[in-house]
């Protein structure tokens, strides 16, 4: 079931089947916007709401231009900037897109993925791909084939293996208001990369200030096991009481007894630690550790956005 054949992968989803693809950013259960069975099954073997839409996965700028219409002069800039790669954008749809895959809202969520081997999917299947993240909803998003298999191996025939994505947490979402550009989801793409080319921008990623962006519950992308984010690990791991204690760390080990341990980057790098972080959860969440603790990274850069990514996991405990 786990397979590298782009062209069967590209065939079952021409068909209308469903299968899990990879990207750059996290990987996706993908269907063709033109099967209404597959987008519901997607729907529903992800427990996800009907109002609560999906992203649509493009292979060329001139896909994206037969699903939107009216795009902001900002919106060409910043795909140009960063397009393939993990920058979803929020357009108004054009009528080529089911409400369904946008829960019945003008505007459809567009990206160009940054993996070669998805876009070439996404040719030879010669339809846009609608791909929310392969976890069942509100858990733990899925970095490598094996993470997909792990959750749906029974509902889905086929995962496209393109090895650990490269980037490791999800493409981050803007919106407009006329040319004015909002952030909606923090992600692989920083804040200040995305400054750079458009000036300030505006935050809206909590769920009480963005209705709009039905996915931003906050309790969202966690392990089973219950997880802590912590400013002082050490401090944290003194006060705990449980036998066996998961630790994420951004660049040390931690000293102490009864610990499982996960370093993401062991010289401090943020790009790395984003993609090694949700592998480092799963495998944490698949052992028999009773709480997991994980050390909140510098709020720069990528840091924030994985910040952003662990109080949500955390939210609760
Ligand atoms: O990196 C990613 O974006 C991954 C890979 C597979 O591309 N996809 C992903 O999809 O994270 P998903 O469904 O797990 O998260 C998409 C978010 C959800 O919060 C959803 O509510 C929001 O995007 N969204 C999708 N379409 C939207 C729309 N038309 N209007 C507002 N929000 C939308
Ligand atoms: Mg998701």
């Amino acid at each position: 079931m786990i397979s590298t054949d782009v062209y069967k992968a590209a065939d079952l989803l021409s068909k209308g089947e469903v299968v899990g693809i990879p990207t750059e950013t996290v990987y996706g259960l993908a269907a063709s916007i033109y099967s209404e069975k597959a987008i519901r099954k997607v729907f529903e073997i992800k427990q996800r709401p009907l109002d609560n839409p999906l992203i649509v996965h493009v292979a060329s700028i001139d896909q994206m231009e037969t699903l939107t219409k009216d795009v902001p002069e900002k919106a060409y800039r910043l795909a140009g900037a960063f397009w393939p790669g993990p920058l979803t954008l929020l357009l108004p749809k054009s009528i080529d897109v089911p409400g369904l895959v946008t829960a019945g809202k003008p505007n459809v969520a567009i990206r160009m993925p940054g993996l070669g081997l998805t876009r070439e999917l996404i040719a030879t299947a010669g339809v846009p791909i609608a791909a929310p993240s392969a976890n069942p909803f509100g858990r733990i998003s899925p970095t490598t084939a094996e993470h997909v298999a792990r959750y749906f191996s029974n509902e889905i025939p086929l995962v496209l293996d393109g090895g650990p994505c490269r980037s490791g947490i999800e493409s981050t979402i803007i919106g407009f208001e006329g040319e004015e550009p909002i952030v909606y989801r923090l992600g692989s793409l920083s804040l200040d990369e995305i400054e750079a080319k458009v000036g300030k921008v505006q935050l809206r990623n909590k769920k009480e200030v963005a209705p709009d962006a039905p996915g931003m519950l906050s309790r969202h992308y966690s392990p089973k096991t219950p997880t802590v984010l912590c400013d002082d690990l050490v401090t944290a791991i003194a006060n705990r009481t449980e036998k066996k204690i998961g630790v994420i760390a951004l660049q040390n080990e931690v000293a102490g007894e009864n610990l499982v341990q996960k370093v993401l980057s062991p010289k401090g790098d943020l790009k790395e630690a984003a993609q090694q972080l949700y592998a480092a959860m799963h495998e944490l969440d698949q052992s028999e550790v009773d709480v997991i603790l994980i050390e909140r990274m510098p709020e720069s850069g990528l840091g924030v956005s994985i910040n952003d990514r662990l109080e949500r996991a955390a939210q609760g405990e």
